[in-house]
C-alpha cells in the first residue's frame, strides 16, 4: 500500500475517466446516466473516456447519442451540448504505460479523478498499476464494476491486486442493486416503523421469499453468462444485497462504515449454504444460444435456502429464487407470517392464510400487505385482501440506480459500495454450491423454472407469488 490517503471528508471529483467508454456498459447504461445527471444538473466536471479504439472524438460523440437513443431517452439538444461539450478521448492499449501518460495530461491538474473502470476484472490489476505508475492513484478514487471474483479465493486474489495501490476506503465496487430505490426503502420501512420493526423476526415469521425473476433470455451475452451462471452472476451479489436489507440490525448512525458494519455483521450470521437445499435449472434451448458451450450444465435458475444463526432470525428460512426466461419479470422480497391457530369461530372452518408483506423492487416499487378479513358482500367468506402502494404514486420513482451510483461515487459518498469484507462473506455462504452443484434441471421458458425446486420451501407452505 502507498502513501498517504482519501481524507475523512470525501472531495468531489474534479474530473472522471472511464476506462472501456467504447464498450457494452457505456452503451446501454452510461452514457444515459450521465446524460441525465446533466440534465438534472449534477454534472459539473469533465469526462475522459479512454478505449483502444482509435476514434475521433466526434465518434464518441456520436456514439453517446446513438445511445442515450437506443434506451428510449429523449434527447434535449440543449442538455446534450453540455454533455457533449465535457467529453473527450484517449486511445491507447490499456498495457502500454504510455496510455497512461496520455490520461495523466488529459486530467491535468485535477485533485480528485475518479477511474471507472468498465472493462472485464483480468485488467483491473494492470490498469491500476499503470495509473499509479504515472503517478495518478494518491487522491483517486476507482470505482469498479461486478464480478469481483469467480469464488472466495479469486475474490482475494483480486482484493489484492487492487490493495496494491488502493486504500479500501478509495475503492468504490458497484453492485447496482444498491442503487435501487426499493433496496434502501426495506431498510426505511423496517426502522421508520414501529408497527412494522417488530414483525421482521422469528417471533411471527414462517419463512422470507426473495425472488428476481427474468422472462427474458441469456440473449446475445452467452460468452459472458455460460462460465458465470445464476449463482455467480446475481445471487451472490444482488440477491444477498437484498437480504442484508431485509435481515440486518438498524445501523446506529448514517456513515457508510457503520452501516457497512451492520451489513457485514448479518453476513456472518449466515451459515454456509448447503447444496442439499439448493436446486438449479436451465432453460430449454439456453444450449442454442451463441456463445453456450455445447452440453453446458450452467444455470440460468438457481433457488436455494439459507439460514441465519442470530437471535432474531434463527429458524426462518430465507428462501432465494432467480431465473431467466420465467413467465415474468419481477423482483420482490416476502415476509410469510406465521399461521394464525384454527379460529374457534367464522368462515371457512376457521382455517385462515398467513398475513403476508411485500416489497417490490422490480418492475416498479411498492409495498403490499395481504390481510385475511371479512367480507361484507360474500356471504359467509373471509378472503386475503390485498393493500397495495405503489411508490410511483406516492412521489415518483426517483433516478435509475446507475445515476444514482454515479453521483454519489463523483461526490465521494461510498455507502451504496460493496466493501471487501461483505465480498468475501457473500462466497463464503455460496462457496459450498459452487464446490458440490447438484444436478441441473431443464425448465420449459415461460414457466416459473423447474418443479425440483418446489421441494425446498415445502415446510414452509410452498413459493408465494410473485406478485406480478
Ligand atoms: C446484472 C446481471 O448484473 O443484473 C444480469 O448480469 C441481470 O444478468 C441484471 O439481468 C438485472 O438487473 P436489473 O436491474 O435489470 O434487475
Amino acid at each position: 500500500m502507498t502513501g498517504s490517503r482519501a481524507a475523512t471528508e470525501p472531495r468531489p471529483a474534479d474530473v472522471l475517466v472511464v476506462f472501456g467508454i467504447t464498450g457494452d456498459l457505456a452503451r446501454v447504461m452510461t452514457f444515459r446516466s450521465l446524460y441525465r445527471l446533466e440534465s438534472r444538473g449534477l454534472l459539473d466536471l469533465p469526462v475522459v473516456g479512454v478505449a483502444v479504439d482509435d476514434w475521433p472524438l466526434d465518434r464518441l460523440v456520436e456514439r453517446a447519442r446513438t445511445s442515450i437513443e437506443a434506451t428510449g431517452q429523449q434527447i434535449d439538444e440543449e442538455v446534450f451540448a453540455r454533455f457533449a461539450g465535457r467529453l473527450s478521448y484517449v486511445s491507447g492499449d490499456f498495457t502500454d504505460p504510455e496510455t497512461y501518460e496520455r490520461v495523466a495530461k488529459a486530467v491535468d491538474g485535477a485533485a480528485t479523478p475518479v477511474f471507472y473502470l468498465e472493462i472485464p476484472p483480468s485488467l483491473f490489476g494492470r490498469v491500476v498499476d499503470g495509473l499509479a505508475g504515472a503517478d495518478l492513484t494518491e487522491h483517486a478514487r476507482v470505482v469498479v464494476e461486478k464480478p469481483f471474483g469467480h469464488d472466495l479465493a479469486s475474490a482475494r486474489e483480486l482484493a489484492d491486486q487492487l490493495h496494491e495501490h488502493l486504500d479500501e476506503s478509495q475503492l468504490f465496487r458497484i453492485d447496482h442493486y444498491l442503487g435501487k430505490m426499493g433496496l434502501e426503502e426495506i431498510l426505511h420501512l423496517r426502522f421508520a416503523n414501529a408497527i412494522l420493526e417488530p414483525l421482521w423476526s422469528r417471533s411471527y415469521l414462517e419463512c422470507v421469499q426473495i425472488t428476481m425473476a427474468e422472462d427474458f433470455g441469456v440473449d446475445d451475452r452467452g460468452h459472458f453468462y455460460d462460465p458465470v451462471g445464476a449463482l455467480r452472476d446475481v445471487v451472490v451479489n444482488h440477491l444477498m444485497q437484498v437480504v442484508a436489507a431485509s435481515a440486518m440490525e438498524p445501523p446506529s448512525r448514517g456513515d457508510p462504515a457503520t452501516l457497512k458494519d451492520s451489513e457485514a455483521a448479518l453476513f456472518r450470521a449466515v451459515v454456509e449454504a448447503d447444496p442439499r437445499h439448493y436446486v438449479r435449472g436451465q432453460y430449454e434451448g439456453y444450449r442454442d444460444v451463441a456463445g453456450v458451450a455445447p452440453g453446458s450444465t450452467t444455470e440460468t435458475y438457481a433457488a436455494l435456502r439459507l439460514e441465519i444463526e442470530n437471535w432474531r432470525w434463527a429458524g426462518v428460512p430465507f428462501y432465494l429464487r432467480t431465473g431467466k426466461r420465467l413467465r415474468a419479470t419481477q423482483t420482490e422480497l416476502r415476509l410469510v407470517f406465521q399461521r394464525p391457530p384454527r379460529l374457534g369461530f367464522g368462515p371457512r372452518g376457521g382455517v385462515v392464510e398467513p398475513n403476508q408483506l411485500i416489497v417490490r423492487l422490480d418492475p416498479s416499487t411498492g409495498i403490499r400487505i395481504v390481510v385475511d378479513a371479512h367480507r361484507a358482500d360474500v356471504a359467509r367468506l373471509a378472503a386475503p385482501i390485498e393493500l397495495d402502494m405503489q411508490f410511483a404514486d406516492e412521489g415518483g420513482e426517483g433516478p435509475t440506480p446507475y445515476e444514482v451510483l454515479l453521483q454519489a461515487a463523483l461526490s465521494g459518498v461510498s455507502t451504496r459500495f460493496a466493501r471487501q469484507d461483505a465480498v468475501e462473506e457473500t462466497w463464503r455462504i455460496m462457496q459450498p454450491l459452487l464446490d458440490d452443484p447438484p444436478p441441473v434441471h431443464a425448465y420449459a421458458p415461460g414457466t416459473w423454472g423447474p418443479a425440483a425446486a418446489d421441494a425446498l420451501t415445502e415446510r414452509s407452505g410452498g413459493w408465494r407469488g410473485p406478485w406480478v
